[in-house]
């Protein structure tokens, strides 16, 4: 048998490991991303590793999501970001020039390589046959020293796309009837191979929103083939040189397959509060009053999101109950669409245009009123999310996020264009040849020049808190119950100000859980050290290891819950906090928050792979599963990854033994 696009991959990086799925697998890295509000902690962590320099082909920091300077920590951590990816020989992104995955499919991302980024929509580069993995910030500091990274060997689903999308319906339908039928936990451990007859028919962009939102399904990547279509993008780009076909092997064996007809897809709509929740729209027997809609993103930030849009509102107007906003999602694209006449119709429209940033997508602005309903083209939908616990998000595609600006109320493409104007919606294509200026990209200094180097930090940035190792008797009361798919919006909330705090571990964890349980922090404070019980996926959703540090930092000691996020039970054990999952998971009903736990031998137990949890306060107890690998288990037994890290380095020589 062939082998699949994943498996080349992985197999061409493998330093160590066995091809198993659900195994571990020890791979090199080629390039990495960060961005501005994960990104201070993963380049504290690699000045603290103390290598002089990124050892990857590629490493690139963009500052794309908070640029609102609402006070001076925000600008602070800017410079700071840039100094320090000055001094270590990574790029920079500047404000302005786009957000991370449209700027990184753009200008970076190479066929058959592989990424790891500090964001958890970092498969969106899988769009051009790159295998791109979305981790936590000290995962990437690690990638950066050039050590082999751990990868859970995942599953392969080959995914047969047929048949052709008919105008008005969008690649946002692909992965919404994806997550329909997969759901939120569907894609667990594995990665989504997109093949056949059907990828032809569609653009980089619109595969990069299909890759991108792989990560709604819990996946650990999805990868589409680098064929002609992905040769033509890199020539717009003036990136030919780069391209190399990159196809899976005829007879290509895969774990898992499933067919998706593109002929046969309607415009759908995920409900409120997960991006699973998916349904036709005019399956919908409710029409409210919209108060909101968001065009953009990485998700359908692209040319052609934004011309359809536009397309659809040419000689309409914004309804008057409606704020319709737009975050394009590149400097090129903006360009792009300011000369081929795009903007003027959507500004004609009534459409107000923002930065070139994330925005809205994670609360920095556009909040939406008190109980209202916003309508967005980007990829959660989770409650809080918008940065109001009372908003109602719905997903939908440019295409229909324009019938509803114009409507006020849920509605298609279809609902506000007779079929010829509709029709041609499905002439638009990306341009031949984009506007390539990267006058808003710093290069690497040399090693000479970056010595030089200072590197500024200013009053809000903090130190990285540095977890100590699991204590032999663990003793200490539940802090927190929750319920299932906490995610990590709702442990470190999003917006303008929560986000200028994440360089201020002090600072933010005051504010942990704050729109969950306002309590917890001052309660998990007093207690010293604690315990967090969680339902199913504990953590979902952004990548954000704040979600790991804040609860750190207020002493909490583990999470046992009945299952936990890919990325976050990363985190968890990047920062020092043991995730248990419950053997029975109708455990979790027996214990209540603020009971006393105790937890003999622990780290004895940890490397067994099963802890017994005795309820002091109920008199039982009950068994949970350390359902980590061996390399992961050694980090939580040496306290953390920065001190497994700087143990591994001076083992291999790379550091000077202190
Ligand atoms: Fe930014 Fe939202 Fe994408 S925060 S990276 S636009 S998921």
């Amino acid at each position: 048998m062939g082998e699949n696009m994943t498996h080349k991959i992985i197999s061409s990086h493998l330093v160590k490991g066995s091809m198993v799925p659900g195994e571990d697998v020890f791979v090199t890295v080629d390039q990495t991303l960060t961005h501005d509000i994960n990104a201070v902690m993963t380049y504290l962590a690699f000045e603290q590793i103390g290598l002089k320099r990124a050892r990857t082909e590629i490493s690139v920091s963009n500052l794309d999501h908070n640029l609102l300077y609402i006070d001076f920590k925000t600008p602070d951590d800017h410079i700071y970001l840039r100094t320090v990816a000055e001094k270590y020989g990574v790029y920079v992104s500047r404000p302005g020039n786009g957000i991370c995955h449209m700027v990184h499919a753009s200008r970076f991302a190479e066929p058959g390589k592989l990424l790891m980024g500090g964001d958890s929509h970092t498969p969106s580069c899988g769009a051009l046959g790159m295998l791109s993995i979305g981790v936590g910030g000290m995962d990437v500091a690690t990638a950066m020293t050039g050590l082999p990274m751990r990868l859970t060997m995942p599953k392969v689903v080959k995914v047969n796309l047929t048949g052709k999308l008919r105008a008005g319906v969008n690649a946002k339908e692909v992965v919404l009837e994806m997550l329909r039928r997969v759901t939120i936990k569907g894609g667990l451990g594995k990665v989504f191979e997109y093949v056949g007859e059907g990828v032809k028919t569609l653009e980089v962009p619109e595969r990069l929103t299909i890759a991108n939102m792989g990560a709604e399904m819990g996946a650990t990547s999805s990868i589409f083939p680098a064929d002609e279509v992905v040769e033509r993008f890199m020539h717009a780009q003036e990136r030919g040189e780069k391209y190399r076909e990159f196809l899976p092997d005829e007879d290509a064996a895969y774990d898992e397959e499933m067919t998706l007809d593109l002929s046969a897809l309607e415009p759908l709509i995920a409900l409120p509060h997960q991006p699973d929740h998916v349904v036709p729209i005019k399956s919908l027997e409710e029409h409210p009053v919209v108060q909101q809609v968001f065009l953009g993103s990485c998700t359908n930030g692209s040319y052609s999101d934004f011309a359809k849009a536009a397309l659809v509102m040419k000689g309409h107007y914004v309804n008057e109950n409606v704020q319709c906003t737009a975050g394009i999602a590149s400097k090129q694209i903006y360009k792009q669409l300011m000369q081929d006449g795009y903007l003027a119709m959507l500004v004609d429209a009534g459409v107000r245009i923002l930065e070139l940033s994330c925005g809205p997508c994670c609360a920095i602005g556009q909040v939406p009123p008190t109980n209202g309903i916003a309508v967005r083209t980007s990829n959660r939908n989770f409650r809080g999310r918008a940065g109001s616990p009372n908003a109602n998000i719905y997903l939908v595609s440019p295409e229909s996020a324009a019938a509803t600006a114009i409507k006020g109320t849920f509605a298609a493409a279809e609902d506000v264009m007779e079929p010829e104007e509709l029709a041609k919606l499905s002439e638009i294509h990306e341009p031949e040849h984009y506007f390539v200026d990267d006058a808003m990209l710093i290069k690497p200094l040399s090693e000479e020049e970056a010595e030089k180097v200072e590197v500024i930090k200013g009053p809000n940035i903090n130190s990285l808190p540095v977890p100590e190792k699991p204590e032999k008797n663990l003793e200490c009361r539940i802090s927190l119950k929750g319920r299932d798919h906490i995610s990590t919006d709702d442990i470190t909330p999003a917006g303008a100000e929560f986000s200028s705090m994440r360089s201020n571990i002090p600072l933010m964890s005051k504010y942990c859980y704050h729109r969950y349980d306002p309590d917890f922090a001052e309660r998990a404070r007093e207690l010293g050290k604690s315990i967090i019980i969680g339902g199913e996926n504990y953590g979902q959703g952004s990548s954000r290891e704040h979600a790991a540090i804040n609860p750190m930092y207020l002493g909490v000691k583990c999470v046992i819950a009945k299952s936990i996020a890919r990325i976050h039970c990363g985190n968890l054990i990047n920062h020092g906090i043991v995730p248990l999952l419950f053997e029975n998971p109708e455990d979790y009903d027996k214990v209540e928050q603020m009971d006393w736990l105790q937890i003999e031998n622990f780290p004895d137990q940890i490397a067994a792979g099963e802890v017994t949890v005795i309820d002091k306060t109920k008199g039982i107890s009950f068994k949970t599963k350390v359902n980590v690998s061996e390399a992961q288990k050694e980090v939580i037994l040496d306290g953390g990854q920065l001190r497994h890290l700087q143990k591994q380095l001076i083992e291999e020589g790379i550091l000077p033994a202190e």
